[in-house]
């Protein structure tokens, strides 16, 4: 069988001195190894067992517990995968319990993925977590390469903006009309002349 019946328990809670990598869970070892370890554990050395750590799957086939890759992640233990990052979301670390919600300014379209996109020039994300990102309404401009959060509304000698422009604020004239606001709303949806970057 794969475990038997000699549960290591507190004797075994203190494992300091070990060095490889990665750790069980809490010092949590699933049993004695007389065989290979079940799927949810590895081998953590010869003659043991340990419950796969969280951050890490562990398939049962080689016996070892193995990292989630970047764009993935496992907050529990005894897993035999690792969950993909959904849209809006990213993990760039290996090995990671959890999934990180992409910064206001930045947006990700894609699962299984280990970074976010800035809003670019005409582009803003004045939010957490999204998968999309806004287009600048006329009038108003994104100057930034990367990483815009809000829209500047043009004044002054340029007053003028394309909708959703990499041009930014001119002092050329535009034909749409002029937007009042350029606000995105609490859930998340853009405001008017938003195209998908
Ligand atoms: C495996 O680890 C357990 C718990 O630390 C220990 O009791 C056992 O002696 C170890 N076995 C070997 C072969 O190192
Ligand atoms: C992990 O697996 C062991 C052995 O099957 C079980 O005793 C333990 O409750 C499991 N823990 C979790 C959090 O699933
Ligand atoms: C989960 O990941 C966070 C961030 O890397 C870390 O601080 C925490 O210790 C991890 N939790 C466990 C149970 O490993
Ligand atoms: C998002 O936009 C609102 C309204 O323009 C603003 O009050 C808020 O500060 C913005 N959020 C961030 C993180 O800049
Ligand atoms: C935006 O700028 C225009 C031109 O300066 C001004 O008329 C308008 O009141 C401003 N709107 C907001 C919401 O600040
Ligand atoms: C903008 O358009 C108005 C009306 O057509 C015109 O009078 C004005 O000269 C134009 N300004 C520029 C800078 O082209
Ligand atoms: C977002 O809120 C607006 C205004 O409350 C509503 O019209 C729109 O349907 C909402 N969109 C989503 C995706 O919930």
């Amino acid at each position: 069988m794969l475990f038997s019946s000699s549960f290591v328990s507190a004797a075994f809670m203190m494992l300091s001195s070990v060095t490889a990598l990665p750790q069980p869970e809490n010092g949590a070892l699933s049993g004695r190894a007389t065989g290979p370890c079940a799927a949810g554990s590895y081998l953590y050395n010869a003659t043991t067992c340990a419950f796969c750590p969280v951050g890490s799957y562990c398939d049962g086939t080689s016996g070892q517990a193995q990292q989630c890759d970047s764009g993935h992640y496992q907050p529990s233990i005894n897993s035999t995968s690792c969950l993909a990052t959904v849209p809006g979301y990213y993990q760039n670390a290996k090995g990671a319990n959890n999934t990180i919600p992409c910064p206001v300014g930045s947006y990700q379209p894609y699962g299984a993925q280990a970074f976010c996109y800035g809003a670019p020039k005409g582009r803003f994300q004045n939010m957490t977590g999204q998968a999309t990102v806004c287009g600048t309404c006329c009038g108003w401009a994104a100057p930034l390469q990367n990483n815009n959060i809000n829209p500047v509304n043009c004044s002054g000698t340029t007053p003028n903006a394309w909708p959703s422009s990499g041009d930014g604020c001119t002092a050329a004239n535009t034909t749409c009309v002029r937007a009042a606001t350029c606000i995105q709303l609490a859930n998340g949806t853009c405001p008017a002349e938003t195209i998908r970057g």
